[in-house]
C-alpha cells in the first residue's frame, strides 16, 4: 500500500524518510543544562524506530531561560559537545536531528512535574533547586504563587537575541538540521505575543505589530546565521483559549510573515498563556469547538486553518495516537508533518508498528539491520504458533 505518512518530505536542502516527527519533550533531568546519558537513551531509541524527525527537548538559550533547574540548555560550547553525540546518532540512524531553542520565560523557576510543577520555593534546602527571578514582557505573574516577573529592558531584549543567535550557531555546529523556535505554551516568546501577557507600550508591545516584534528579529537573526539548506520551524500556541487572547486570526497573519521572514513550518500547538494549557470556546469560529474536549487529533484543525489560508507547510500535534489517523491527516492535506508526544512515549516503536498496520513494511524492511532479521523470523513464529 502507498502511504502519505511513510512519503518522504522535502523542506530546504533536507529529506526526511516520513511524515512521523518526536515532539519536543522535556525530561527534566539534566544537570547544568547538559544533556546526559538519559538523554542520548531517550532520543536514540526514537532513531531506532525509524522517527523521521527528532527534536530535542525545549533548549534554553540562556540559564535563566529554563524552566526547572533540570531543564537541557545551549548557552555553552560544553553543552554542544554533549549534544554533537545524540545528533551524530539520530543522523547516522537516518532520521533528521532537530533541536527546539527556548526560554520560559515568566514560567522559569518551577519544579519538575513530578514535584508539582509549582514555582521553586524559596525557602528549599536543595543546593541545585534556588529559585531565581524570571523574565517576562511586563511585571506580570503567571498565576497566584508565581514570582512577577522582571520586565526586559530593551537591552535583555537585545542580548536576549543574541543567545538565540549563539545557540543557534552551536546547534548547527553539533549536526542538527533543523532549528524550531519555541513560541508556545505561555514561554517568554509567546507571552510576548499574547495581548494577555504583553502589557507594554514601546516598540515591543502596544499592538500587534509590537507584540510580533521580538519574535520576527529572532527569526531573522536565526536564518541569517544558520546555512539556506536548513530548515527553520516555529511553535506557536494557534489560539490562547481565553478571553482576549491571541486569536486563530492573529496566528494566520503570524504564519503569513513568518513564511516571508522564511520560516518553514508552523508547528501548530495552541494554550499555556495563564497556567497549565487549558481551552475555552474561541467565539471567533466553529473549527474550534472540539479543541476544547481535547480529545482525538483536537489540534489539527488548527494546523489545517493555517495551512489552508497561509501557503506554509504545517505540523499537526496533540493526541494524535493511531496510524489511520495519522494516515488521513497528511492525505486530507491537513498538515504537513505529525508530531506525537505522549504516544511515542509509551509506544516508542510506534513508527515501525504502524508501518505493518498500514502494510507498507511487509518485510521489515524499516527495522534496524540488528533487529530486522530476527524480527522477521518472529512474525513466522507468531504467524503459525498455536496460542492456547
Ligand atoms: C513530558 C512532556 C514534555 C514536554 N515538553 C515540551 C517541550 O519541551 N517543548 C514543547 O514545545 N512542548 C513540550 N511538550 C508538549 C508536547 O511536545 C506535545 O505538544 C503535547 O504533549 C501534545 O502532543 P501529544 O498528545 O502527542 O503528547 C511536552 C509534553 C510532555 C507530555
Amino acid at each position: 500500500m502507498k502511504s502519505k505518512l511513510f512519503s518522504s518530505i522535502k523542506i530546504r536542502g533536507i529529506t526526511t524518510q516520513n511524515r512521523i516527527v518526536l515532539s519536543p519533550l522535556c525530561m527534566y533531568s539534566a544537570r547544568k543544562g547538559l544533556p546526559n546519558d538519559w538523554h542520548f537513551s531517550h532520543l536514540s531509541t526514537y532513531a531506532r524506530a525509524g522517527v523521521g524527525i527528532i527534536f530535542t527537548e525545549a533548549t534554553a538559550v540562556q540559564e535563566k531561560g529554563r524552566i526547572t533547574p533540570y531543564c537541557c540548555g545551549l548557552w555553552n560550547d560544553k553543552q554542544a559537545v554533549e549534544f554533537e553525540k545524540i545528533a551524530k546518532f539520530i543522523k547516522d540512524m537516518g532520521s533528521i536531528p532537530a533541536i527546539q531553542l527556548a526560554h520560559a520565560g515568566r514560567k522559569a523557576s518551577a519544579k519538575q512535574p513530578w514535584k508539582g510543577g509549582t514555582p521553586l520555593d524559596f525557602k528549599s534546602e536543595e543546593k541545585d533547586e534556588k529559585p531565581w527571578k524570571p523574565f517576562g514582557p511586563t511585571a506580570l505573574a503567571l498565576g497566584e504563587g508565581w514570582q512577577v516577573p522582571k520586565a526586559m529592558s530593551l537591552e535583555d531584549i537585545n542580548y536576549l537575541i543574541k543567545c538565540y543567535v549563539k545557540s543557534a550557531r552551536r546547534a548547527v555546529a553539533a549536526g542538527f538540521e533543523i532549528i524550531e523556535i519555541h513560541a508556545a505554551h505561555g514561554y517568554l516568546l509567546h507571552s510576548f505575543l499574547s495581548p494577555i501577557s504583553n502589557k507594554r507600550n514601546d516598540d515591543y508591545g502596544g499592538s500587534y505589530e509590537g507584540r510580533i516584534k521580538l519574535l520576527k528579529n529572532i527569526i531573522v537573526a536565526i536564518r541569517k546565521e544558520i546555512p539556506d539548506r536548513l530548515p527553520l520551524f516555529c511553535r506557536i500556541s494557534a489560539i490562547d483559549g481565553q478571553k482576549n487572547g491571541w486569536t486563530i486570526q492573529d496566528s494566520i497573519k503570524l504564519a503569513n510573515i513568518l513564511n516571508k521572514l522564511g520560516v518553514d513550518v508552523v508547528d501548530c500547538s495552541s494554550g499555556g498563556i495563564v497556567g497549565r494549557p487549558r481551552f475555552a470556546i474561541d467565539d471567533k469560529g466553529d473549527i474550534l469547538k472540539n479543541i476544547t474536549d481535547r480529545g482525538l487529533g483536537f489540534q489539527v484543525p488548527l494546523a489545517s486553518e493555517i495551512k489552508k489560508s497561509v501557503n506554509i507547510k504545517t505540523m499537526a500535534v496533540g493526541v494524535i495516537i493511531d496510524a489511520k489517523q495519522a494516515e488521513k491527516i497528511i492525505e486530507q492535506k491537513q498538515a504537513d508533518l505529525i508530531a506525537m508526544g505522549r504516544e511515542l512515549m509509551y509506544n516508542p516503536f510506534w513508527p515501525l508498528h504502524a508501518a505493518q498496520e498500514l502494510e507498507v513494511d511487509p518485510n521489515f524492511d524499516m527495522w534496524p539491520d540488528q533487529y530486522r532479521w530476527a524480527v522477521n523470523r518472529r512474525s513466522k513464529i507468531v504467524k503459525f504458533k498455536e496460542i492456547s
